[in-house]
Formats: structure tokens, C-alpha cells, sequence
């Protein structure tokens, strides 16, 4: 039950080579994360996602700006208080860092041991927690003897050993395949739903701010350049960094070259369909339409898919028929959907 407030957080590092200018790593940045809310943060190599976690979690200093965790104003702390800060925050990685000298259990137990629990309370809450994430019987297991999905659940399962009001994941998904990585994405939605645990992640793939995310910041160069809610942010991108993100997460997005192939064959006028669940677009009004106007229509790529549990979706079309009667049809089309000519 943790709410983080990140405002106008900038960190530089000092530049190499002759010039020398400083690096702003993170530059002006602010989010405002409600209690309970599972937020995601989207960007590039070397957008400063990984900058920001380690702000946040007091491993960097802010050189300016303020970051507020649940009441506790940390900007400014000494190493000390930030390790008291840390306890309340749990980590989960893109690599594990599990210890591979101990057992799943003897991992869960590590924070737990450091925090001066006792080895009775320690063992109860390890073996509850592995229970939870799915691992009952793989207690002593080592981690080399784990899969993937495996080795990041033990993960999970010390990352809450302490009762964390925060979860902060770095790439948490990216080094599994995207079947293990949606099943440890749900069970992070369980974790969320089950403690509300307020959880950031930073992440280079669309895929899972779209399976998991409440709202999401894109960052780009060390600054937000869009920020929102995760559908509205899907259905609605301003930027072309937020555009190429949200393409990468939709199904079967014709490539360039097979928009040109298409478009080259002349066969009619070629439009993208954008799904929403705001508007009345669904397929009858679409067929209905041409049928209407005696056209028909190709479909060449797209599909349909949920985001926040809500539908989304973008359909590419060949609109085929005589040219005014085409036209006719893309027109009424315009007033029920969101239809792009390409
Ligand atoms: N300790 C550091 N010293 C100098 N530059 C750094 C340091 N940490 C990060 N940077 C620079 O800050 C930028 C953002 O890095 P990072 O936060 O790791 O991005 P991301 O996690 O989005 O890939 C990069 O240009 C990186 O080289
Ligand atoms: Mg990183």
C-alpha cells in the first residue's frame, strides 16, 4: 500500500572524452504512482529506465527533484535511512541474481535472515511464499536445477519475503520465452492483486506493458514524452516513439514491404482499421458498410487483442470496387471507426 511520487527527477553523470558534457541519464522526469497500481515504464537501450529504478530504490542520488515513497520524502536521506528505505522495497531482476549456493528456500529466507527474522518464522514464511508462487516441492532445489520461469518465481518469492509495499522489476520477463514470460507476468498480477503491492516496471517490450500494465510512461533520451493510461496510451499514441511501441504489440502488423507489395498490385485503396472499445466498431459495420456501398474488402494483416482486459485492435484492408463507390464507403467508414488511408 505504497504510493511513489517521482517529481521533476533529474540525474547526470559526468560526460567522458574531450568535450565532456554531462550525461542527463534521467532528465526532468515525473510520475506519480497511485497505492496499488501496477505501472510500467517503456523505452529503448539507454532511455534511463534503469537509472530511475535505481533512484527510486536510493542505489543512485538524484542531482535534483524529489521522490516521495508512501510518506517518506527520500531525496536527501543518508546511506543509512536508504537502507531502511530499501527493506521496504522489493527487487526482482532480468537475470534472477539468485545465489546458486543455496536452495530455493535458503534464497527466500536470505532477506529474511538479514532482516534478523527467526529461523522458525524465517522457514514458515519461505515455504508459504514458494507455496504462493507455485514451487511447493521445489524447496530444495538449487537454482541451476530450475527453468527460467522457475528460478524468476523463487525470485518473486524473495523479493516479497519482507512484506514490500513496492515491487520494482528491471526487465523482469526479458531473458524468458513470451509463454513463461505471460505466466510470470500473471503472477505478478496475483501478487498485485493479493497484497496490493504497488508495482513499477521497466521494460523494453510493449508486449508486457499490454499484458500487465494499469498506466505506462514512455521514456526516450532521459525524458517522458507520453504518459497515461495503459488503453488510452494503445488506442490513442501521440508520439511516433509511443507509435512503433504500441505496433510491436499488435497481431500481425503487415511489414512496410508488404504494404508497398500490396499497394504496387494496384488492386484497390489500401486502409488501417483502428478497434476500439469506445466506438460501435465491431465487423458487422464494417462488412455492412461495403456491402452497402457494393464494394469489397481484402483483408491483409491485423487482428484483435485485449489491453487491460479491454478490447484493441487494428485491421489492415483493401478496400476493392469502383473508385467513387470506394470512396463512398471509406467516408461513411470514417464516421463509425478510426480508419487511416495508407
Ligand atoms: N554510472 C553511469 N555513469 C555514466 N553514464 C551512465 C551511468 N549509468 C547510466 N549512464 C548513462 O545513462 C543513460 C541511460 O542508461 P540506463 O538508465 O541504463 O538506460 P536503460 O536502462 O533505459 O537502457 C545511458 O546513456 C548510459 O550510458
Ligand atoms: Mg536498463
Amino acid at each position: 500500500m505504497t504510493r511513489v511520487q517521482i517529481d521533476r527527477v533529474s540525474k547526470s553523470f559526468a560526460g567522458h572524452g574531450k568535450k565532456a558534457a554531462e550525461v542527463f541519464a534521467v532528465n526532468d522526469v515525473s510520475i506519480d504512482i497511485a497505492s496499488g497500481e501496477i505501472h510500467a515504464v517503456i523505452g529503448y537501450s539507454g532511455a534511463g529506465k534503469s537509472t530511475l529504478l535505481r533512484l527510486i530504490n536510493g542505489l543512485e542520488r538524484a542531482t535534483s527533484g524529489e521522490i516521495t515513497i508512501g510518506d517518506t520524502l527520500i531525496t536527501g536521506f543518508s546511506e543509512k535511512q536508504l537502507r531502511e528505505v530499501r527493506g521496504g522495497i522489493g527487487m526482482i531482476f532480468q537475470q534472477f541474481n539468485l545465489l546458486q549456493s543455496r536452495t530455493a528456500q535458503a534464497n527466500v529466507e536470505y532477506p529474511l535472515e538479514i532482516a534478523g527474522i527467526a529461523k522458525d518464522e524465517r522457514q514458515r514464511r519461505a515455504a508459504e511464499l514458494l507455496d504462493f508462487v507455485g514451487l511447493k516441492g521445489k524447496e530444495q532445489a538449487y537454482p541451476e536445477q530450475l527453468s527460467g520461469g522457475q528460478r524468476q518465481r523463487v525470485g518473486i518469492a524473495r523479493a516479497l519475503a519482507t512484506k514490500p509495499g513496492v515491487l520494482l522489476a528491471d526487465e523482469a520477463t526479458s531473458a524468458l520465452d513470451p509463454e513463461t514470460s505471460a505466466e510470470v507476468l500473471s503472477l505478478l498480477k496475483e501478487v498485485n492483486r493479493e497484497f496490493g503491492i504497488t508495482i513499477i516496471l521497466i521494460t523494453h517490450e510493449m508486449e508486457v506493458v499490454r499484458q500487465i500494465a494499469d498506466r505506462v510512461t514512455v521514456m526516450e533520451e532521459g525524458r517522458v514524452v507520453e504518459q497515461g493510461d495503459t488503453y488510452q496510451v494503445f488506442s490513442n499514441p501521440q508520439q511516433n516513439t509511443t507509435r512503433r511501441f504500441v505496433e510491436t504489440a499488435l497481431p500481425n502488423v503487415p511489414a512496410p514491404e508488404v504494404l508497398e507489395a500490396i499497394k504496387r498490385r494496384g488492386r484497390g485503396t489500401l486502409v488501417t482499421i483502428s478497434f476500439t472499445d469506445e466506438g460501435e466498431v465491431d465487423q458487422p459495420v464494417i462488412i455492412t458498410t461495403l456491402t452497402k456501398h457494393g464494394v469489397t474488402g481484402s483483408i491483409e494483416g491485423g487482428g484483435v487483442t485485449q489491453v487491460s482486459g479491454r478490447v484493441y485492435g487494428q485491421v489492415t484492408m483493401e478496400i476493392i470496387g469502383d473508385e467513387a463507390k470506394v470512396r463512398a464507403a471509406i467516408a461513411e467508414l470514417s464516421q463509425h471507426t478510426t480508419i487511416e488511408e495508407l
